[in-house]
């Protein structure tokens, strides 16, 4: 069946709040920690920062929570759909249960800040459940709640949800969470601005040098002195921890439609198996939104990145008989091997320089947690979950995983180079992207709706890979490491951080 979708894509947390308007940096200035970076991370961590007496410089290249942050499910939950089993066998017992008390800690951080500082967000206490719709994923979930019961969290095993479908069973997680990613960002970002503190936008970080101190380079030149840095770009922009080889970037897809509050299935939900569901509402201005997410791949890696609204639209219809989709938007993170975000010191050699990344899609807990992790580094106090979440820790770069992910990697680089090899800029059509060979050289070509063609580079500014063109998004996504331009070669997405070389 065909459903309409809104033309643009565009997240319903950024639809509903004000467009920030913090300046650019255009002087050099000096802080005792810069942040690169204004999504989650950067903000909870400069708050954390600022709170504990510290000068701090968020550093954000678009505008803050205009990333992965701002286009989010926004679930705060322990319950990371299925977790607890696969750790308790990998990790063993002990780190299995610091992880899931570090996540609990991390939602209760968020309740705090937003009590104390009365931040209006939407933040509402949820239950969260992961379902099995058939009775052959049931054992699954069994497993995940007798793991999540011998780690002490909160889970029952229940068969009645508020679902307007029958499933086999969930694991349910009692006293979770969820919000307005953006208004709380918003919020704090003004708590932060001033006394010495400061947030620049539209300010993009080219990289950092040194460490005593460190010495963070914008793109238009200017220094920001710092004894410590946080780079919270998402996938760190440095590459000296290699984290683009220790973890890959998944692209998932959400629709919002706007449902009869008597129809809110009051809760927080995800399915499992390969094609899985998530399911949460929003309130907004007296009504409730229904949003619905899924149908994630590897970036890059999927031609028609439009046929996959439509069969979220179409699940949106069939189970929830929504009427009309009113958002529609698709956002990446970072899968880490191991399962366990990287969180802590860029590499053994650094002492002043901190990244946090690998999310596995589950960031709103764990970038609290990074903010909580590295304000108590910097600071100087011991952190009861550092360890386990180690950004040096020796990576399983030999698992099944990250060969598969970093072979794939080498099959890009070079196979994508013999690709597309007599295909012409000219045959491209309106509205339309394509990698073509022209010269001998790979170019990215674009005809907008007006006709003109644009044509930059297809050479990913990152190393080197070729990108593919999205055409839900209109943009050039890298199936490498993840890193995005818009339809005229711009970067929007790190770890890039120069755009496509125009034609
Ligand atoms: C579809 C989807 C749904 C999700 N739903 C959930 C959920 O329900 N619950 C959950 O827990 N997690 C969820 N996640 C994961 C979560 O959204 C992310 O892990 C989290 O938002 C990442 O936050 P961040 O601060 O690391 O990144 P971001 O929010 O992307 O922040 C990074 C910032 O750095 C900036 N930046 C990049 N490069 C530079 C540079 N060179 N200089 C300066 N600034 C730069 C960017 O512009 C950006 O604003 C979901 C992920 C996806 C993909
Ligand atoms: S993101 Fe690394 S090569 Fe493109």
């Amino acid at each position: 069946m065909i459903h309409n979708l809104p033309q643009k894509s565009q997240s319903f947390w950024l639809d509903s709040t004000p467009e920030p308007n913090y300046p650019n940096l255009t002087q050099n200035l000096s802080v005792d920690v810069a942040i690169v970076g204004g999504g989650l991370v950067g903000i909870s961590a400069a708050k954390l920062l600022k709170q504990a007496g510290k000068t701090v410089a968020v550093l954000e290249a678009e505008q803050v929570g205009s990333g992965v942050s701002g286009h989010t499910t926004a679930k705060i939950s322990s319950l990371h759909q299925l977790i607890y089993a696969d750790l308790i066998e990998q990790i063993g017992e002990e780190k299995a249960r610091l992880y899931g008390e570090s996540n609990q800690a991390a939602i209760e951080q968020y309740a705090s800040i937003i009590e104390s500082e009365q931040i209006d967000c939407d933040f509402q206490r949820k239950d969260s459940y992961t379902f099995a719709s058939s009775i052959n994923q049931l054992d699954k979930i069994k497993a995940e709640y007798e793991a999540a019961v011998q780690l002490g969290l909160p889970a029952s095993f229940v068969q009645e949800t508020g679902l307007p479908f029958d499933i086999a069973g969930a694991v349910k997680f009692t006293n979770q969470a969820q919000f307005h990613p953006r208004k709380y960002i918003l919020h704090l970002a003004k708590t932060i601005n001033g006394d010495g503190s400061y947030i620049f936008e539209q300010t993009r970080i080219k990289t950092v040098e040194g460490e005593q101190p460190c010495k963070v380079i914008a793109e238009n030149g200017c220094i920001v002195t710092a004894q410590d840095v946080i780079i919270a770009t998402h996938l760190p922009i440095l590459d000296q921890g290699l984290f683009f080889a220790k973890a890959y970037p998944k692209r998932s897809y959400l629709i919002g439609a706007w449902i009869d509050p008597a129809k809110d299935p009051q809760g927080m939900f995800i399915g499992v198996g390969q094609d899985y569901h998530s399911v949460r509402t929003t309130p907004h201005e007296g009504k409730t939104l229904l949003l619905i997410g899924g149908k994630g791949h590897k970036v890059g890696e999927v031609d028609d990145t439009e046929v996959l609204y439509k069969q979220l639209s179409d699940y949106a219809y069939s189970t929830f008989g929504v009427d009309e989709i009113a958002y529609r938007w698709s956002t990446q993170d970072m899968v880490s091997f191991d399962k366990l975000p990287y969180i802590g010191k860029l590499t053994p050699l650094n002492n002043h320089t901190y990244v946090a990344t690998g999310f596995s899609l589950w960031g709103m807990s764990k970038s609290m947690m990074s903010a909580m992790i590295l304000s108590d580094l910097i600071l100087g106090k011991e952190n009861p979950w550092a360890n386990l979440y180690d950004a040096t820790r020796p990576t399983p770069f030999v698992s099944q995983e990250s060969i598969k992910q970093n072979l794939d990697v080498g099959i890009h680089w070079v196979g994508d180079r013999f690709k597309n090899l007599l295909d012409s800029s000219e045959k491209v059509g309106v509205g339309e992207g394509k990698v073509v060979t022209e010269n001998g050289e790979k170019i990215g070509a674009y005809r907008d709706e007006s006709g003109t063609l644009h044509k930059v580079s297809a050479v990913c500014s990152h190393l080197g890979c070729i990108v593919s063109w999205n055409p839900a998004e209109k943009s050039w996504d890298c199936p490498c490491h993840g890193a995005r331009y818009n339809c005229q070669g711009e970067v929007i997405q790190a770890p890039a951080v120069s755009d496509l070389k125009k034609y």
